[in-house]
């Protein structure tokens, strides 16, 4: 076992929101407590609807936001009271790919030059050394050598998505943050880029925190899953356990709505009711208002996430998932 790249301990991201003049501001928990770590050559995937909490925790692991509780460690270092002098290497260590290539990337820049610039920024390398790494890096992410002169809207979203693949690649980050980096690409193009992510992980080492709503699109690239609801990690571990088995009433629906997952012969679980406002979370378990199997010690008593089965999971009842025979 390596050493962790990314360490995370009670994760926890509160935004207060003002409501007038005269009115006390809200508190919106969009993180309530997260815990994970990720050694080189290893993907945990964050799945989750909508709203919770995913993009939150990536910009509390690239640096962009501060937690408002909890601790962070990047590479051995401590993320959140960084080190005098450390603010640079730390932000070396972590890169983001965003899921819409075309906003991130500079309209008005070429594709060379996009991919020099962290290097300029960042290093004293010269000219002659940006270009020859602008042009290796493009030769590894599937360019090629004439799309160094051509701008961001000359290409395909595919393409784009590599351009950004590359450009968070140049400064050799230990862990790459993808916050669903495909979900914008044709399905026919999303495998191509998920290979590709594969190709690079396991040719440079990298760490990545997966970010996707889809258990379909993680299903291949992912070690392992951590399902978030409003906020709160329900089930979290080892991606076989997790598909052979969802013990938490949440991802079983998210997995049999799922299509493709080969082996399942599950009903289709649909959700009732709507979403909760994460302004105004259910007491007890915080997937009371819409679980198949809530009772009434669900709605006072929120279960903790506790081992089980070779995972963790948030569910007062989940042994009884274990003994249900699969579908
Ligand atoms: N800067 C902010 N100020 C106030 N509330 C915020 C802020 N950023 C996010 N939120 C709220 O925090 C919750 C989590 O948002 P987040 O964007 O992390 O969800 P997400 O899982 O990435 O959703 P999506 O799948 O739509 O991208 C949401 O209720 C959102 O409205
Ligand atoms: S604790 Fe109750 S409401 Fe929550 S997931 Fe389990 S059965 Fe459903
Ligand atoms: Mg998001």
């Amino acid at each position: 076992m390596s050493a962790p790249v990314v360490e995370a301990k009670g994760l926890k991201r509160v935004y207060e929101i003002k409501r007038g003049l005269f009115k006390e501001p809200a508190h919106l928990q969009a993180v309530g407590g997260v815990s994970f770590s990720i050694e080189p050559g290893k993907t945990l995937a964050v799945v989750g609807e909508s709203g919770c909490g995913k993009s939150t925790l990536a910009r509390m692991i690239t640096l962009i936001e501060k937690p408002t509780e909890g601790t962070l460690t990047l590479d051995g270092h401590d993320a959140v009271n960084q080190p005098a002098g450390m603010a640079k290497t730390l932000r070396r260590t972590v890169q983001f790919v965003f899921q819409n290539p075309y906003g991130s990337l500079n309209p008005r820049k070429k594709v060379g030059s996009i991919l020099e610039e962290p290097l300029a920024i960042n290093t004293s390398l010269s000219s002659t050394d940006r270009t020859e790494r602008a042009r290796a890096m493009m030769t590894k992410v599937g360019l090629r050598p004439e799309h160094y002169n051509r701008y961001p809207h000359m290409f395909s979203g595919g393409q784009r998505q590599r351009i950004a693949i590359a450009r968070a690649l140049m400064l050799s980050p230990k862990l790459v943050v993808a916050d669903e980096p495909v979900s914008a690409l044709d399905v026919s193009i999303q495998a191509q880029v998920l290979n590709l992510l594969a190709d690079l992980q396991a040719e440079m080492g990298l760490a990545y925190l997966f970010i996707s709503h889809d258990l379909g699109v993680v299903r291949h690239i992912a070690h392992d899953v951590l399902v978030m609801y409003l906020g709160n990690v329900v089930e979290q571990g080892p991606k076989e356990r997790i598909y052979a088995r969802p013990l938490h009433p949440y991802t079983q629906a998210l997995l049999s709505s799922t299509p493709g997952i080969s082996g399942q012969k599950r009903e289709r679980i649909v959700l009732k009711g709507e979403l909760p406002s994460p302004l105004n979370p259910p007491t007890g378990c915080v997937f009371s208002t819409r679980c198949p199997y809530v009772t009434d010690r669900c709605r006072t008593e929120r279960p903790a996430l506790r081992e089980l089965d070779g995972r963790k999971v948030a569910c007062h009842y989940a042994e009884k998932f274990l003994e249900a025979p699969t579908a």
